[in-house]
């Protein structure tokens, strides 16, 4: 893949049609062509496809969906069909491809990019796939549920730094205006020093599917992926990696230890709700004594509060999807216009293939979701738990290769008793 704008603009010039580096004859009108693969077609996958296709109105670039790859026929049907639905072009059968090797027949097609979107234990195996085949990506977080995980997935974005590759994460909060302005805001001093924060994502269930006794454990717990640690890494990591992921944003880096408390009070029932606890409350603690204290619960009937607010010597942030002010020294209330920031990421992707702009998020959104599990460790243990523990940690949740067949529930943690 070379669409550089260099080669694009000189293609362009001498032809009104120029075929691009994959092969796509791309109108001019239409400008370039972008084949992307998508791998996990479940809500999220399907969301991302549309997101990529209208980003290209943007963007200017055609997007073409030329590979469709989920672990079962089903999903990935559904997706084809949302396509034909909204009057794109269908994937013919030879390019829809299931079972879990599915990831590689994808990445082995000339697509240009992949989105990656299935549960987030095998995220790190599916980039460092598509990254060896030189692969752009758009990758959902977080990125991996495990110590192993992250570095597998480090090791890959090392890669896919060196081959030049394009990698955004699905941490859409980077890519929204009012929080890119105010974070910009804060790191130019204008809520003066950070000293503290509070993060929150509380809120009430989300969906579960019931078990089915005519199918193995391994195909029941990967359609109740959501409750299980090996697929979700628990909600912490699953969900609350955003408000983690604007902490590290906005600290500077990542925080050196972190204590933990949580539990499962309300879903506690284990043939639906798996091993996974439905509430956490942490600190974070950074260099220079300072620290963040993160809240997330999934609990029904209980108050609901996403957001995160910064304490600085001169004055407070806060922010929230599409509301950001700073109050103090400087006070200042976002009054901007935006453009949905699921859109966002992907015009942003688009650019940076089209144009040949530095842009990979792979270790920035893998040191988010590190923080989540070193957070997980320590609610689960009781202990406090170092960054350097976490990202060294052997305990392997994920195994490299899955198939269908038996697999026990794991415990529900114990502080105390599960290890560290
Ligand atoms: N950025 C956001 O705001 C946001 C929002 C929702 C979900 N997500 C993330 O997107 C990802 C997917 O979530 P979702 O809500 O779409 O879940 P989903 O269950 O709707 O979709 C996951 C899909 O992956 C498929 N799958 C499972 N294992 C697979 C494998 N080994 N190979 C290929 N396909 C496989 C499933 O069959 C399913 O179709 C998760 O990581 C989630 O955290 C991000």
């Amino acid at each position: 893949m070379d669409l550089t704008r260099r080669n694009f603009v000189a293609a362009a010039a001498a032809s009104p049609f120029i075929l691009s580096a994959t092969g796509a004859l791309a109108n001019m009108a239409n400008g370039p062509v972008l084949k992307v693969a998508v791998i996990g077609c479940g809500g999220r996958g399907t969301g991302a496809m549309f997101n990529a296709i209208s980003a290209g109105k943007t963007s200017g670039c055609t997007i073409e969906v030329i590979a469709l790859a989920d672990l079962f026929p089903d999903r990935a049907n559904n997706a084809n069909q949302a396509l034909a639905e909204n009057g794109m072009k269908a994937v013919p059968a030879d390019r829809v491809f299931t079972g879990f090797d599915a990831y590689k027949k994808a990445c082995a097609t000339d697509c240009d990019f992949v989105i990656l979107a299935t549960p987030p234990g095998f995220r790190s195996i599916h980039f460092k796939e598509a990254t060896a085949k030189g692969k752009h990506v758009f990758c959902e977080k977080p990125v991996a549920v495990d110590g192993p995980g992250v570095r597998r997935f480090l090791e890959a974005a090392a890669v896919s730094r060196s081959k030049k590759l394009k990698v955004v994460a699905g941490t859409q909060r980077r890519h929204e205006t009012c929080y890119i302005d105010s974070v910009g805001r804060i790191a130019k001093g204008d809520i003066g020093r950070v000293v503290a924060g509070r993060v929150y994502w509380n809120m009430g269930s989300l969906w579960n599917v019931a078990p089915d006794a005519t199918k193995s454990e391994v195909e029941n717990q990967v359609r109740n992926w959501l409750y299980h640690t090996w697929l979700s890494g628990d909600h912490i990591v699953e969900q609350h990696v955003h408000q983690l992921d604007v902490m590290q944003w906005v600290m500077g880096g990542h925080p050196e230890l972190v204590r933990g408390v949580g539990g499962r009070q309300v879903r506690t029932d284990t043939t639906l709700f798996g091993n996974i606890n439905d509430h956490f409350g942490l600190e974070f603690q950074f260099p220079g004594d300072r620290f963040v204290f993160s809240m997330c619960r999934q609990q029904d009937g209980t108050d609901g509060k996403v957001e995160e607010m910064f304490i600085g010597t001169d004055g407070v942030a806060r922010m929230q999807s599409g509301f950001a002010e700073l109050t103090g020294a400087k006070p200042w209330k976002f009054s901007g216009k935006q453009v949905d920031p699921y859109t966002q990421e992907h015009i942003d992707l688009q650019n940076a293939i089209i144009k040949d702009i530095a842009l990979n998020e792979a270790e920035q959104v893998a040191h988010s979701t590190l923080c989540a599990i070193m957070g997980r460790m320590s609610a689960y243990s009781g202990k406090d738990v170092t960054w350097e523990q976490a990202l060294n940690d052997n305990e392997v949740l994920m195994p490299e290769v899955v198939e269908f067949g038996a697999r026990p529930q794991a415990p529900v943690a114990m502080p105390g008793k599960t290890r560290v």
